[in-house]
Parts: structure tokens; C-alpha cells; sequence
């Protein structure tokens, strides 16, 4: 009788033993250790978000923003939130001549997130040829250029990932800046052409649709608060000009590198073509 009592109480003592070791192999892993990737505008906003997953998750990450100022402080603070330092390159997205300087410095990258993007608020009857130059410039043509570059040596080695940062207002065309919209539904056109050249390779080619997104540790998204609380400028936003949001708040920058992270690993080798939204339920439809 007690040996069968002792026998029970060690088979369970071993099968909790078991599943402790079991446990940690179901963790997902995105399986982006030895991947590089390239995130444009990455100092800040999104793409510092995007970077920090990125590199949390093993990859190589090289960041981008103008100066080289912004790169190595933006580097300095990346290292100090992962244990990883970043490359960096220092140029302007919005010019040809620098992105060919990126590309002969990184002439090869298995990740590219064209993230880079402006937003001019210009009323329609009120914006210039230039604002809709500049806007195309940096918002598509960075895209562009970067993946004629980059997509032959992915579809080469039969695997690459290419992310644009698109937009909820390509969807809904903000009224206060069309010829933002323009470039967001733009980049959504670009990506699905893309994934159409990659049929049958291991490359996919996608967008990511953010709703309203803050970096609540970035001073410069802070300052545009004024004197008032975050709350109560959040609350009147998503009252007055968002109230179509479910989550009726801004989202975190990591909420949306959660999905940027799972559609750059290997694991989302079936997702291609696609317009992802992570807008907290803004766009009023489920598709
Ligand atoms: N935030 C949102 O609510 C939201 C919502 C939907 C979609 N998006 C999209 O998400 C992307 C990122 O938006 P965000 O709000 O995070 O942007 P942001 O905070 O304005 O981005 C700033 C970053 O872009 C860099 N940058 C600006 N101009 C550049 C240029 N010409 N060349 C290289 N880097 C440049 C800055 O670097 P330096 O200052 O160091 O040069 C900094 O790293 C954009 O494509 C945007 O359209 C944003």
C-alpha cells in the first residue's frame, strides 16, 4: 500500500518534471537569429520600436535617420535596451544618392521594413506640387528603391522578407492630408505587385496598416501634448477625430513590432500579399 502511494507520487513528481522541460520548447520562437534586417527612419516613433523587437529577437539590425548624431544616440539607447548594438546608417530616405550609399554599405539585408514616412497636414485646396513630390519621395520611392535593390539577392538565396509600414489612413484618406493617403494606399499597391513577382519563392512581400501609435518615451511625441496630461489629449483625440477605435487609445510602438516581428520571421512564410492592420479596430470592417 505505501509503495503504491510512494510510486504515485513519484510518477507525478516526473511528469511535472516533464512538462517544466517541455514548457520553454513550445515558446514561440521567431527564429530571427542570423537574419539581418534594415529599418528605415528607426531613431525613433515605429521604427525604434521595430528595431528594439527585432534585435530582442536575435536579428541584425541596422538602423537609419538623418544625422549621425540621431543614429549613434539612437543606437547608444537601442544597446542600452537590448544588450545589442545595432549598425547604423546616417542619410536621407527621400534621396536617390543616399540610398545608394545604403546599399553599398549594407549590400545585402534578408529583412527590409521600409518604415520611413511623413505626414504634412495640408488642407487639399491648400498643398503644393512639392508637398505631394516630397511626400511620394520619401513615402513610396524609399520603398521602391530600396527593394529593386534589395529583392534580386533575396529571391537569389530564396528567402527574404519585405515589411511597408503603410497606414489605416490608406484606407481611410485623411482629409487633412490626401496626398498622405495617397502614398499610403501607394505602398500597399507597390507590396502586392511585389509579392506577385516572388510567386513561388520563399520571399513575401506585405503591409502594415498602424492605427494612431505613440511612443509615450519619446520627448518629441510628448511635446506635441503641450501642458496637458496624455490622458486627456488621448481622450479628445479618439473622441473628436478617432471614434471609430475599439481600444479607444493610441497604440505602443511595440504593439505594432509584435507584428512586424512575426511577419519578418520564418514562421509567416504563408502570409504574403496582405495588408495587415494593427489599428485597434479603427477602420470600421473586419476586412
Ligand atoms: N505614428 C502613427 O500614428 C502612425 C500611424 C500609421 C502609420 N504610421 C506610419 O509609420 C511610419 C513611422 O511613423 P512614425 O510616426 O513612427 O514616424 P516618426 O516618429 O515621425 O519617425 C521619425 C523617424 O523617421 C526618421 N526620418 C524622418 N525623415 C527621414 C528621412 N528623410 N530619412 C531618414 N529618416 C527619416 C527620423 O530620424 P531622424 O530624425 O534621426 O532623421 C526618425 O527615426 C510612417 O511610415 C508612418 O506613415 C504612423
Amino acid at each position: 500500500m505505501k509503495d503504491t502511494a510512494m510510486k504515485r507520487a513519484v510518477y507525478a513528481c516526473l511528469s511535472l518534471l516533464c512538462l517544466a522541460l517541455v514548457q520553454p520548447a513550445l515558446a514561440m520562437d521567431l527564429q530571427l537569429t542570423g537574419k539581418t534586417a534594415l529599418v528605415t527612419g528607426s531613431t525613433g516613433g515605429i521604427g525604434y520600436g521595430i528595431a528594439k523587437t527585432l534585435l530582442h529577437e536575435g536579428a541584425q539590425v541596422i538602423i537609419n535617420g538623418r544625422t549621425a548624431e540621431s543614429v549613434a544616440k539612437a543606437a547608444a539607447s537601442l544597446k542600452q535596451a537590448t544588450g545589442k548594438t545595432p549598425l547604423t546608417f546616417a542619410g536621407d530616405m527621400s534621396k536617390a544618392e543616399d540610398i545608394e550609399r545604403l546599399a553599398k554599405t549594407f549590400p545585402t539585408v534578408d529583412i527590409l521594413v521600409n518604415n520611413v514616412g511623413r505626414f504634412i497636414p495640408r488642407e487639399f485646396s491648400q498643398s503644393t506640387d512639392q508637398d505631394w513630390y516630397d511626400s511620394f519621395d520619401l513615402n513610396v520611392m524609399s520603398g521602391v528603391r530600396l527593394s529593386r535593390f534589395y529583392l534580386p539577392g533575396m529571391k537569389q538565396r530564396n528567402w527574404g522578407r519585405i515589411i511597408f509600414i503603410s497606414s489605416e489612413s490608406a484606407l481611410q484618406i485623411p482629409v487633412e492630408s490626401v496626398q498622405y493617403g495617397m502614398t499610403k494606399a501607394a505602398e500597399i499597391a507597390v507590396a502586392r505587385g511585389l509579392a506577385e513577382s516572388c510567386a513561388k519563392t520563399g520571399v513575401t512581400v506585405n503591409s502594415i496598416l498602424p492605427g494612431p501609435t505613440l511612443d509615450s518615451d519619446d520627448p518629441r511625441a510628448a511635446a506635441r501634448f503641450g501642458d496637458r496630461p496624455q490622458a486627456q489629449v488621448e481622450e479628445e483625440f479618439f473622441k473628436t477625430r478617432r471614434p471609430t477605435s475599439l481600444i479607444k487609445r493610441f497604440a505602443r510602438t511595440e504593439e505594432v513590432a509584435s507584428l512586424v516581428a512575426y511577419v519578418a520571421s520564418p514562421l509567416s512564410s504563408a502570409t504574403t500579399g496582405a495588408a495587415l492592420r494593427v489599428d485597434g479596430g479603427v477602420v470600421k470592417s473586419a476586412f
